[in-house]
């Protein structure tokens, strides 16, 4: 049986997200900045994030699959959707901010990163809920961050197993119980 636990709860992520806003407000107010999420994880902290921003954005989603299910990350980065196709063409000259639910080893980021930067962005920052450092197995260099989170593997606010406990409004653990 597995239970579940609250690591962060909806109001700690409700605040985080205002103090990010009013952060990314300051620095992007008469820019606007191209948001690209990550998905699937990044769309609850995306359509949190874009309304206490309060500044016009716009906003796009690319699609990046690691290959692997459950909880092992891989390095075997493949591009489902985005970059090649809605995104091209809209990059240059643009202030991009990559919008993350997680990044855990660095992999997806790294990869989504290096792709946009080729296209010539006027800037190019990264913006995660959740960052899991101790999991890091390649350097991303993050701009604005939400939580840090220790080395167990976390579900909700976007966040899956196997495609369950996304709609969690609470940042939770499984705890494996007798
Ligand atoms: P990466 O290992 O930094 O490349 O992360 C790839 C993706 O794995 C993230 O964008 C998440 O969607 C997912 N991921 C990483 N760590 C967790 C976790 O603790 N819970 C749920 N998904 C995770
Ligand atoms: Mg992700």
């Amino acid at each position: 049986m597995n239970k579940l636990k609250v690591l962060i709860t909806r109001e700690e992520i409700e605040r985080k997200v205002a103090e990010l806003a009013d952060e990314l407000r300051r620095d992007y107010q008469d820019k606007y900045p191209l948001l690209i999420g990550a998905l699937k994880g990044s769309f609850v902290f995306m359509s949190d994030l874009i309304r206490k921003l309060d500044i016009p954005v716009e906003i796009d989603f690319v699609r990046l699959s690691s290959y692997s299910a459950g909880k092992e990350p891989s390095d075997k980065i493949k591009q489902v959707h985005g970059v090649k196709t809605s995104i091209r063409g809209r990059i240059k000259g643009r202030h991009v901010l990559v919008i993350e639910d997680i990044v855990d080893s660095g992999l997806t980021t790294r990869f989504l990163l290096d792709r946009l930067g080729r296209r010539k962005p006027a800037s190019l920052k990264l913006c995660t809920m959740f960052d899991k450092p101790s999991r890091r197995v390649t350097e991303v260099p993050i701009d604005y961050r939400g939580f840090t989170v220790p080395d167990v593997f976390v579900i909700g606010y976007g966040l899956d197993l196997d495609e369950k406990f996304r709609h969690l409004p609470d940042l939770c653990v499984l705890e494996d119980q007798e």
